[in-house]
């Protein structure tokens, strides 16, 4: 058994935030982690980079997974797994393939469908990591807002069937722990690996890339062992990233 088994799941019923439930609660919630907190709709859903993420009651999962960590390197590779976990349990339901864009977004062509927020509580003995993702599951193209309608995809629109939400919050469970479990055994290379093999972008795409407000452009090589992107520049010098976004047109 590792300490990653038995996790506590919380079905919430509604909540501004599954993520933000952690942070107000996690005193009291402290003997519980891993702790999972899932929730129908969320009234202030939120995204990557102060963005909101829309949240509306049954079209999507909504689920906030937080871990006591031991290690600061192990939490950039978290944010890793979470985009490979919900890629590999939306292909097992599916069928179809899943790519992710550095460091977690998950696309289907060129649509995303999910995204991760990781946000840390760092205390003097301790890190609570939290990991929050949200996939589009059971939205047509008009539910969505009209800035995202040709940016975002759900995996209704994908397979032309209505989504059971439970069964993919199970395998993305199983899926998660699976590479969780890969993590703590410490095979970052098997990680590494499936997030390369998994990337939409291959080695000497150009891409252009938001860093600290700056766009930056260059091209792609590939996510290092720590999970940071290598960036090629022109020159043929090489800058890594550990945050920022890629941008998908260029
Ligand atoms: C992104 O911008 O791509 C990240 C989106 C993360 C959304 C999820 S939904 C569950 C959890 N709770 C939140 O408020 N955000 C994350």
């Amino acid at each position: 058994m590792n300490k990653y088994d038995s996790p506590t799941i919380i079905k919430l019923d509604i909540c501004d935030s599954t993520n933000e439930y952690i942070k107000k609660h996690y005193m009291k919630i402290q003997d519980k982690f891993p702790l999972i907190i899932t929730s129908p709709e969320q009234l202030k859903g939120r995204g990557r980079n102060n963005r909101k993420w829309f949240s509306p009651c049954g079209t999507g999962l909504y689920i906030s997974m937080g871990f006591l960590m031991d290690n600061r390197q192990k939490i950039k590779l978290l944010s890793l797994i979470a985009g490979l976990s919900i890629a590999e349990a939306l292909e097992t339901i599916s069928q179809k393939e899943f790519k992710l864009k550095w460091p977690n977004d998950v696309l289907y062509g060129k649509r995303k469908i999910a995204g991760v927020l990781i946000e840390n509580i760092i205390n003097v003995n301790e890190i609570i990591s939290i990991c929050g993702i949200g996939i589009n599951l059971n939205q047509s193209q008009k539910d969505f807002p009209p800035g995202l309608r040709q940016k975002a995809t759900s995996l209704k629109m994908i397979t032309g069937q209505a989504i059971d939400i439970d069964t993919v919050t199970i395998t993305l469970i199983n899926t998660f722990f699976k590479w969780l479990a890969i993590l703590e055994e410490g095979d970052k290379t098997k990680i590494i690996k499936m997030v390369n093999d998994l990337s939409v972008f291959s080695k000497g795409d150009p891409i252009s890339f938001h860093h600290n407000n700056k766009i930056i452009t260059g091209f792609f090589n590939e996510i290092n062992r720590e999970g940071g992107l290598i960036l090629e520049k022109k020159n043929g010098n090489r800058d890594i990233f550990y945050s920022g976004e890629i941008n998908l047109e260029i």
